[in-house]
């Protein structure tokens, strides 16, 4: 029996049932929603959401290649796994804890990638057992995630996207997101508040630049037609001080250059120039210093490490150098960057590696590494906002979810925002 387990008071959690419906994500797209009920009644239940700028490495989400239905994207043979394999082999099941779970869950798929049963599947068998066993011992989930993690938990700072390019906007520049953190601020509250301010000037410069009104992309960042990822740039530090704020004192920016997306045969196409690797790392050393940026993800292609090598010694004792695509979440891939210090911050996506356990691998090697990490949304989410909570059980430093205008992104800061008031979390734990 698991030490966990008899820690709770209960014993175990024996599985009556799983099961899983296809619905909608944020872009219109199929993804999954998972129900896990135990047989004592406690139910769970989860939504998957996807991703549009994937990295090579991450676990497989399973899509029906029918082009009849939704282009090929359809979730029906992921949700008729559930439905069908995973819930008769877990039902009447007994896991003490979520690692027994999610290890019997790989077991089951028996690929490295879960291309056997899909990662849209196992994830949200993963994550409606967890919520279950949260919702039996009538615990907050966060909480639960927490104990489950051995942590404290704590609300992460946002960082909180107010213009878009690259592949969540039609690619109109290079650069994918420009994102806001108030790194003074005392409460989400208050994060909140500052963004709002800013998200509402940016948008006036866009009428006033562009003649045009809100053009959002897919995480609801702002997305006119910039001149170029600098003139993007440019206008966040706009925003931000016509709102009344001091950049790199009151609010700083950071960036998600998802290079993986605009990098062909050892070039970086960075709007109008072609760029080698060294070329690209000066560029970004340049917008660090003309810019008050904090944290740089994915400055450079997924596979090229000696270029993330040298961006790493050139900027990481002052500036988050943050693993996406290169990381994908995956243990084997943080340990490589760690050993060859080509990083020093994980972004955590739990779908990228597709369960729990495997995700808090990943975190335990970051930490371990003594690197900062950042939980973060899919561009593909859905009204689901269980990452709000695993972002403070877990205690991630930053959650990021991207704007403030869409309720799949609003759902996670709405939560954040209640778990402040009503259970007195706070951003330094
Ligand atoms: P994705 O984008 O969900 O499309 O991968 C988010 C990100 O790149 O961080
Ligand atoms: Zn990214």
């Amino acid at each position: 029996m698991k030490q966990s387990a008899q820690n709770w008071g209960i014993s175990v959690s024996e599985i009556r049932s799983v099961s899983a419906v296809e619905i909608l994500d944020s872009r219109g797209r199929p993804t999954l929603l998972a129900n896990c009920q135990l047989s004592d009644g406690a139910l769970g239940r989860a939504s998957v959401p996807a991703g549009a700028s994937t990295g090579a490495g991450e676990a497989l989400e399973l899509r029906d290649g029918d082009p009849q239905r939704y282009g090929g994207l359809g979730c029906l043979k992921a949700a008729t796994n559930v439905n069908r394999e995973i819930n008769a082999k877990l039902s009447g099941k007994t896991f003490g804890d979520q690692g027994e779970l999610d290890s019997y869950l790989n077991e089951l798929d028996g690929t490295p990638n879960k291309a056997c049963l899909g990662a849209n599947a196992i994830l949200g068998v993963s994550l409606a057992f967890c919520r279950a066993q949260a919702s039996q011992r009538s615990t907050p989930l966060y909480a639960h995630l927490a104990r489950m993690a051995g942590l404290s938990p704590r609300l992460p700072l946002p960082m909180i996207n107010l213009f878009s390019g690259g592949a969540h906007a039609g690619g109109q520049v290079a650069i994918q997101d420009v994102q806001i953190v108030v790194p003074t601020a005392q409460t989400i509250g208050r994060v909140l508040e500052v963004t709002s301010d800013i998200f509402r000037m940016a948008a006036d410069l866009i009428l006033t630049r562009y003649g045009m009104r809100l053009l959002t992309a897919d995480e609801g960042g702002l997305a006119p037609p910039f001149e170029s990822s600098e003139v993007m740039l440019q206008a966040a530090v706009e925003a931000i001080e016509s709102a009344g704020y001091r950049p790199g004192e009151d609010v700083a920016l950071t960036v998600d250059v998802a290079a993986s997306q605009f990098h062909a045969a050892g070039r970086y196409h960075m709007d109008d120039a072609e760029l080698d690797a060294s070329q690209m790392v000066d560029r970004i050393a340049s917008w660090t210093h003309r810019f008050p940026i904090v944290s740089v993800e994915d400055g450079l292609d997924e596979a090229d490490w000696s270029g993330w090598r040298s961006l790493s010694k050139r900027l990481a004792e002052k500036t988050m150098i943050l693993g996406d695509d290169l990381l994908c979440t995956n243990p084997s891939r943080i340990q490589r960057a760690i050993a060859m210090e080509a990083a020093n911050s994980l972004l955590l996506k739990v779908n990228q590696i597709g369960t729990l356990t495997e995700a808090l691998a990943a975190l335990r090697l970051a930490r371990g590494a003594g690197w900062d990490v950042v939980v973060s949304a899919r561009s593909g989410e859905t009204e689901d906002d269980w990452l709000a909570d695993l972002a403070v059980g877990w205690a991630g430093d930053y959650i990021k979810v991207g704007s403030i205008t869409q309720s799949e992104r609003l759902t996670k800061y709405n939560r954040l925002l209640y778990l402040e008031q009503m259970e007195g979390l706070t951003l330094s734990g």
